[in-house]
């Protein structure tokens, strides 16, 4: 049935994006809307309404409704390790019991930050939190584009197990007046567990009588975290069912729910929920997540797009494109179906992307004029984030939109090639009211929503990340073995660097 919807989607004729205004005059208010404070626009694509409507059936072909109510519901829709994803209980919206139990521990989050702030763990003005993929890449977007003013505490994200990351972080902490913070989902990460062993150690340096005593442990796995020496009262646990990639909302965002007070804490989660209650309620073509994966789809499974870039016009959302890496790529890039059998096409495309307007001096050249397709996305805001001469925002903003305009206008020149530019090139663009904790919740919530509704349509398992295992068992395996039983290439490598004798 899903190979009867793709060919149907395959066969839908594709219009020529420089004329595509005139052939459809409505586009832009069907493929233009607001979802509270974000609007969305996909009238720079390829979408017609025959391409919509084939989207549509292959959406219900995919069993898509089922499968989102089941995700909301807190079925087991992570087939492979049986178990719900339940990231939108955090933000209330779920199973009732799942909801309760995150606002139960939500609640803990809140009294240890009220104990805090109110001295419990004495004079505290750093945060070094220590995670890596998940357990890292959520708060430090976080705090990079909602911190630049809440000058509360200094706050340190450190994720490579490179010594250097660690180092740089505290070059300039005063151990006496640092918390840290472990976030590990399974508290057994060879990276942050090493990580907070050498951070332990600086502060037994810096002359900490009691260290362990200024640790707060983030994990599923609270038995885990008393038996490395974190004291019971300040373990925040989540839930198993919370993803890595998906547990900024849970106690993962601890250091951004201190650094940056509850309000704004809270203020994320409502804003994640309003898209909860979108994605969940919205007809299929007023869907913002729904329609950005036909769109995926479109350009990674029928015109054989390998990658999709992100442009943040705005310096505040300059670690969105990492963040997304993850989301997308850990969760769609698979090659077998929820059954084990193979993927019928592409699955997820390579994320990547930068800020504007610094891109545009590097790598929009070859969005301009090169042989890739790409789709590209803006992400801007009508808001600016900064006090200076309103001039530059406006710049960013013109900047922003011109690239848009410009990729799919194309500029004709018979006399020199090599100033032609071929024109048809799509865009999205996404339009945030401002830069806070709501706005910025609802984006982060609509990524996530489409990461799914891409895995419905491609009939794969957003949720697990086998693919990251067996690196991490040969890393093990060089530890304990060395160079032995290896390939001759990895054999040298490790005889050349690592060999102590
Ligand atoms: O290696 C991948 C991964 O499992 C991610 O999915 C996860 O976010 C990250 O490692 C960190 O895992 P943990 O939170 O258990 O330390």
């Amino acid at each position: 049935m899903t190979d009867i919807s793709w060919n149907a989607v395959r066969a839908v004729a594709e219009p020529d994006l420089r004329t595509i205004f005139e052939s459809d005059p409505d586009r832009l208010d069907r493929l233009a809307f607001k979802v509270g404070s974000l609007r969305f626009d996909w009238s720079k694509t390829h979408m017609t309404p025959a391409l919509m409507a084939a989207f549509a059936d292959l959406a219900q072909a995919s069993d898509f409704t089922a499968r989102r109510d089941a995700l909301f519901s807190g079925a087991s829709v992570n087939v492979t390790e049986d178990r719900a994803a339940e990231h939108s209980a955090e933000r209330g919206e779920g199973a009732p019991d799942s909801v309760a139990r995150a606002k139960a521990l939500h609640n803990r989050m809140r009294a240890l930050i009220d104990a805090i702030e109110a001295g419990a763990l004495g004079p505290i003005r750093h945060i070094v939190h220590v995670g890596i993929g998940g357990s890292a890449l959520g708060p430090d977007l976080l705090i990079d584009a909602l911190g630049r003013d809440a000058g509360r505490y200094d706050v340190a994200i450190v994720s490579n197990v490179d010594g250097c990351a660690l180092e740089e972080a505290i070059r300039d902490f005063d151990p006496q007046a640092t918390l840290l913070a472990i976030a590990s989902k399974t508290f057994t990460t060879t990276e942050t567990m090493l990580n907070a062993r050498s951070a332990i150690n600086w502060m037994v340096e810096g002359g900490v009588d009691d260290p362990y005593g200024r640790v707060v442990a983030l994990t599923a796995a609270p038995d885990k975290a008393v038996e490395w020496g974190v004291d019971e009262t300040r373990i925040l646990p989540f839930s198993e069912t919370v993803g890595g990639r998906y547990s900024l909302w849970s106690s993962i965002g601890f250091p951004a729910a201190l650094g940056l007070g509850w309000d704004a804490f809270e203020s994320l989660l409502e804003g994640a929920a309003e898209m909860d209650r979108h994605f969940r309620l919205a007809p299929v073509e007023k869907n913002a997540p729904l329609i950005a994966a036909f769109v995926d789809r479109y350009y990674a499974g029928v015109k054989g797009c390998q990658t999709r870039a992100l442009f943040a016009y705005d310096e505040r959302l300059r670690l969105l494109p990492s963040y997304l890496q993850q989301l997308e790529m850990e969760s769609n890039g698979k090659s077998v179906k929820l059954d084990g059998s193979p993927v019928d096409g592409p699955t997820a495309p390579i994320t990547w992307g930068g800020v504007g307007t610094d891109a545009q001096h590097a790598v929009f050249q070859l969005l301009h004029q090169g042989t890739h397709l790409v789709p590209v996305e803006f992400v801007a805001s009508i808001e600016p984030g900064d006090l200076l001469d309103p001039a530059h925002h406006r710049a960013l903003l013109t900047n922003c939109f011109a690239q848009g305009a410009a990729l799919m206008r194309g500029r004709e020149n018979p006399a020199d090639p090599a100033r032609a530019y071929p024109g048809g090139r799509p865009s999205t663009t996404i339009l945030m009211d401002d830069v806070g904790p709501h706005a910025l919740g609802a984006l982060i919530a609509f990524y996530e929503h489409r990461t799914f509704a891409n895995a419905v349509l491609m009939g794969i398992n957003p949720f697990d990340q086998f693919g990251v295992e067996l690196g991490k068992e040969i890393a093990r395996s060089i530890e304990k073995d060395g160079p032995s039983g290896f390939d001759p290439s990895t054999s040298a490598l490790i005889d050349l660097a690592m060999n102590d004798e």
